[in-house]
Parts: C-alpha cells; structure tokens; sequence
C-alpha cells in the first residue's frame, strides 16, 4: 500500500534530437555544435559522433509503434533547433522540410494517442549562433534568438503541443560551456539560459497560454547529498551546498523568482552575474507551471576546508559515493557515476517539493544494467536490473507522495531506446529498447513491456 502511485499518474519515455535523430544534413538541417564537437575531437566522444545515430529522423513511425506497444501515455523529445531555423538567429529563415518532420512526430503521436512533451532546448545549439557571438556567452544575444525560436516552435506546434520544456539540464551545458576563463564562464552561461528560459515563458504565458491552454517548465537535473559523516554539521552544510549549487543555481531565479542562492554569492562575489530589476519583473511574468526533474543518482558531500579554487563549480565540496563508515550509496550499474539510491531519491523528491512548491514530472530517470555495454542482443534484453532499478524508484515516488507529502505527477523512463550517450559514444546503453548500430534493427527490452504494468499495479492499490 505504501508504495503506491496517484491514480492518474503519467507514464512516458524520453530522447532527445542528437542523440536519436541523425539524417544530420539532409532536408536543409543546419550543423549544432555537437556536430562540430563530434568531428572535430572524436576522442572525446569515442569516436562516434550523430551523423545515423538511430536514424530516428527515418524510422520515426516505427519508433511511434513501439511507443504505443509500451504503452506510453507521453512521449518526451527534443526538437533540432538548426532543423527549424538553420542558422538558429532571429533574423534568420525558417526551415519548412525541418518543421514539417516535427509535424509528422506530432500527428504520429497525437493519432496513437500519445502526448507529446517537447524540449526546446537539449544541448544541441545552432552552431552558426557558436561562431556570431560565442552562444551562451552572450547574455543579451543568446536570449533573444532563443526566444524568436520559442515563438516559432509554439506558433507551428502548439496546436497539438500542450507541454513544453524550455531547457534540458542547464547545469551540464554551463558547466561545460568554458571556452578559457571557467572563473566565470559557466556563471555566464548558466545567467543566459535562465534569462532565455524566463523570456522564452514569459512570451509563452502572454502570447499563446490564453488560447493554446498548455503548460510549460524546465528539466533541471542534480544528485541528491548527504553528508559524508553524519555527526559533522560541516558535512550536513556541505551536502545542501552542494544542492543549492547545482539546483538552486536555476531554481532558485525560475521558480522562487529569488537572487542565485547565498552560498552561491558568499564563494563566487562578483563573478557571478547580477540580476536587474527588470530581471526581476520578467521573472514575474514567467511562471512555470511545472518543475522537470532528470534524477539518476545520489551521492555523499565531504566539506573541503581552505579556500575554493576560482573554476570550483561544487561549491567547495568533495562529493563520495560513500560515507564514512564506507557504506556504498547504492547498488553500482554499468555506469560507474550511477548507483541505484532509490532510499535518497526519495528524500530528494520530498526536499524539491518543499523548496520549490511545483508539481514534479520525472522527465528522465533510468540507467544501464551492469555489463550491458559488452553484451550482445541477447542478453542485453532480459535487463533485470534495469526493472529492479525502475521498480524501486516508482517506489520512492509512491512514498514521498503517499508519506512525505510531494506532488509527483508522472515519468520518462530514460530512454525510449540505445543512443548517442555523448561523450561516452555508443557505449552505455540506458533504453528500454535494444538498438543494433549495424542495422540499426529494434528490439525491445523486457522493461519496456513490464514498465506499463508496474505502474498500473501501484496506481490500482490506492482505490
Ligand atoms: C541527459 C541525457 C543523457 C542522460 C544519461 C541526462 O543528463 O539529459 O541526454 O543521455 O542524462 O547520461
């Protein structure tokens, strides 16, 4: 009983453009940085880069199928932004052959009953607006392009889009967003995504709320912390520092319409960006409705002692996948930055919910089984602990919201199928469905036809 789920709770899985689409140069598609990125470091990346990735943008109806096969009431995808306008500038012209692949998804997914939930922004920026002005680098700049391409998207697409999500993890991008000063580059990049996500909402709630009747939010990831010793209070402060420098960074402006959190101010004094008072009255007008959480894992805080480091971004912390007695965070997957924590998951919805008063989507919670990198088709599918990991983090939602009082209203399994994990190429493998680079053929997973059941038992025990 206790771990059960509100009744209506959504189920969908996720992707996003680079890593599923590729067909990178056709229909008239601009080039992102990932491409360059890609091309022009393949050891940073593997070797691999998204020119076929899963060859989505060809294979989309079949992916659709398999989405309804799994039950999906909600499907999470990112739009290309240099598919929609090449160039990615307000002034630039718009891509009708890229607009009207992003129709058929949506009519795809709206005739299987499917909803569609679209990311803006998932990394992968127009690699043109890199070279103008040095993308996130330019506060002003990068703030009034990404609203033109907003109004764009929720003037072609929100007739049938009624969810929308601006940013993609913002704290990844700024934190990688250094091009030689990273005193002061991810801060910058971090106050233009917040400044652009605040425009991006603001147009949204004046100009196409009123009749497209839809809602908007971002996804902000961040591990939950501990503290590494439990009886020092330097840790227990280190661990909520740790948070309020990763979450607060972004929560703390879009959803408490607030200043970057003290502890912030106190380490990092004028190299962190200020807020006008204009500022200020635009965050008025952009509330979100929702918070989008990506949550994969959890880990333990150490305080650091001595003064931080100018390019420190942790908030003077070391962060430990165990504690002092040498408890493990979790069980390890094939990742070794993942642990599964579903104890400290819940405690971490319960925290957000608290601070941030919004109700919660999970858009994207999931993880690779221990081994699966090295294992063939076969195997690969009977993916155990990816239903064990699943399982008990639908648990933990059902106790921080039958228990702890959170408002958690549904779940992207991350990811719909085997992707482009970045920088670590084609290795990990986080879907739900087997996908063979050669062929590129789909298989499902056993998880992605168990998913559905596991959250009908748990919402079916409260009646
Ligand atoms: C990102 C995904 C990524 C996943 C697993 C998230 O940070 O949004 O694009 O594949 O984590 O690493």
């Amino acid at each position: 009983m206790s771990a059960s789920l509100p009744s209506n709770f959504l189920l969908g899985f996720a992707t996003a453009s680079y890593q599923i689409e590729g067909a990178v140069d056709e229909d008239g598609r601009g080039k992102s940085i990932w491409d360059t990125y890609c091309h022009l470091e393949p050891t940073r990346t593997k070797g691999a880069n998204g020119d076929v990735a899963c060859d989505h943008y060809h294979r989309f109806e079949e992916d659709l199928d398999l989405l309804q096969r799994y039950g999906a009431q909600a499907y999470r995808f990112s739009i290309s932004w240099s598919r929609v306008i090449p160039k990615g500038g307000r002034d630039d012209p718009l891509n009708e052959a890229g607009i009207s692949f992003y129709n058929r998804l949506i009519d795809g997914l709206i005739a299987r009953g499917i909803t569609p939930w679209v990311t803006l922004y998932h990394w992968d920026l127009p690699q043109e607006l890199h070279d103008r002005y040095g993308g996130w680098l330019d506060v002003q700049e990068s703030q009034a392009d990404f609203e033109r391409y907003a109004r764009v998207c929720y003037e072609r697409f929100g007739d049938r889009v009624r969810k929308w999500i601006t940013f993609n993890e913002p704290w990844i991008q700024s934190i990688f967003s250094s091009e030689g000063d990273s005193s002061t580059e991810p801060w910058i990049a971090g106050h233009a995504q917040i400044m652009s996500h605040a425009r991006a909402v603001a147009a949204y709630n004046r100009d196409f709320k009123p009749r497209q009747g839809g809602q908007i939010g971002i996804s902000l990831n961040g591990d939950f912390f501990e503290p590494w010793d439990s009886e020092d209070p330097l840790d227990a402060e280190a661990a909520e520092r740790r948070m309020q420098f990763h979450i607060g960074w972004f929560a703390n402006p879009i959803f408490l319409k607030q200043d970057y959190p003290a502890c912030m101010r106190q380490q990092l004094e004028s190299r962190l960006p200020k807020f006008t008072e204009a500022d200020f009255a635009l965050f008025q007008e952009a509330e979100s409705d929702f918070y989008g959480m990506n949550y994969y894992t959890s880990q333990y805080a150490r305080h650091r002692t001595g003064a931080p480091s100018k390019d420190d971004y942790l908030g003077s912390v070391e962060e430990l996948q165990w504690n002092k007695q040498g408890r493990s965070a979790g069980e390890a997957s094939g990742l070794h930055w993942l642990l599964s924590c579903p104890e400290m998951f819940r405690k971490h919805l319960t925290r957000v919910y608290k601070l941030y008063g919004k109700p919660i989507y999970i858009t994207e919670n999931g993880c690779p089984c221990p081994g699966e990198d090295n294992m063939m088709r076969e195997e690969s599918v009977k993916d155990d602990y990816r239903c064990r990991y699943f399982a008990d983090h639908l648990d933990a939602i059902g106790r921080s919201t039958r228990e702890d009082g959170a408002v958690v209203k549904g779940y992207f399994a991350w990811s719909l199928m085997d992707n482009l994990e970045w920088s670590d190429g084609y290795g990990p493998r986080f879907g739900v469905t087997f996908t063979d680079y050669e062929t590129l053929e789909r298989t499902p997973k056993n998880s992605a036809l168990l998913l559905k059941n596991m959250v009908k038992v748990r919402c079916q025990s409260v009646q």
